[in-house]
């Protein structure tokens, strides 16, 4: 692994990656250190082709409660836009996440607010706690969404309910959020690891590069205009008819058995 970390906890095991934002005391608020090895985690997540599945979730029993407000007395536009050009969700964390050829999934419980829901919805699936708490609160600090939160949530949950969000700041449950199709799946929180247990097995059971390009068409559905998703989407498709996977599920499937993948 690449250099040490104290500000998340980075492991693996058994093809599962998993990042902790580790500041329970300040709410793992997305301090600068923090935001730099998480960078750095995602991109050995990514790299790493042992590992096939990444959780991201908050130490302490909370996500995290968003960018960290003790620098914003310092911060000018000019200090904002570097710090987002080096370790910014909307435009780096994101895109290492999306572009991943892997699932990546946000487990949430307790605070998830600010730039700590920006970073769950640049996931791939939210699996959350019945009592997580979620909301864009920047208005209250004369601030708006700057990690992608205004662009994610319309795109999520259409205009009107993002504005809502966005505007007011107010608090939304996860059971609220999954309704909406924010959220995945909402569990009591002492069925959490559970749930996430078992979406997880789901995941390592399935063809690789099929989960790759799946992850890679969805993304493209919100990324580029009908015309191009559909065409990238045809191709993605019939690059799969080039793997090995593909010609194993076909012939498990007549043959009556489980496909055996070999990830190629
Ligand atoms: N950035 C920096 N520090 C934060 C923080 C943040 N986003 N969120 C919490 N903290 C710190 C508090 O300043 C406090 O520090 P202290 O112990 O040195 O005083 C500590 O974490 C505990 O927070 P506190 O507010 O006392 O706890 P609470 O249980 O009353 O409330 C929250 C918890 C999460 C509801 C509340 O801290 C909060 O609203 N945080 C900010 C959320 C936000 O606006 N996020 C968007 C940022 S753009």
């Amino acid at each position: 692994m690449s250099g040490e970390f104290s500000k998340v906890i980075f492991s693996k095991e058994g093809g599962v990656a998993s990042i902790v934002l580790n500041n329970p005391s300040r709410y793992n608020a997305l301090e600068l250190e923090l935001r730099r090895e998480l960078r750095r985690a995602l991109e050995e997540a990514a790299r790493d082709d042992e590992i096939r599945v990444v959780l991201v979730r908050g130490a302490g029993g909370n996500f995290s409660a968003g960018a960290d407000i003790r620098a914003f007395l310092e911060w000018d536009p000019a200090k904002c836009v570097s710090i987002a050009n080096e370790v910014g969700t909307s435009m780096v964390l994101a895109n290492i996440i999306r572009s991943m050829q892997k699932p990546v999934i946000a487990v949430v419980e307790g605070y998830c607010l600010g730039g700590g829901f920006e970073l769950a919805m640049s996931c791939d699936m939210i699996v959350a706690a019945e009592d997580a708490v979620f909301g864009q609160p920047e208005i209250n600090l004369g601030l708006i969404p700057g990690g992608g939160g205004t662009q994610r949530l319309a795109r999520l949950v259409g205009e009107k309910k993002a504005k809502q969000l966005v505007m007011t700041g107010d608090r939304i449950s996860a059971r609220e959020l999954e309704k909406m199709g924010v959220v995945n799946i909402v569990v009591p929180r002492d069925k959490l690891e559970e749930a996430v247990k078992e979406l997880v097995e789901k995941l390592l059971s399935k063809p690789r590069m099929a989960l790759a390009a799946a992850k890679e068409a969805v993304n493209l559905a919100l990324e580029t205009g009908l015309l191009a998703g559909l065409r990238a989407e045809l191709m993605l498709f019939a690059s799969l008819f080039a793997t090995e996977d593909q010609k194993e599920g076909a012939r498990a499937f007549l043959e009556k058995r489980k496909p055996v993948w070999k990830g190629r």
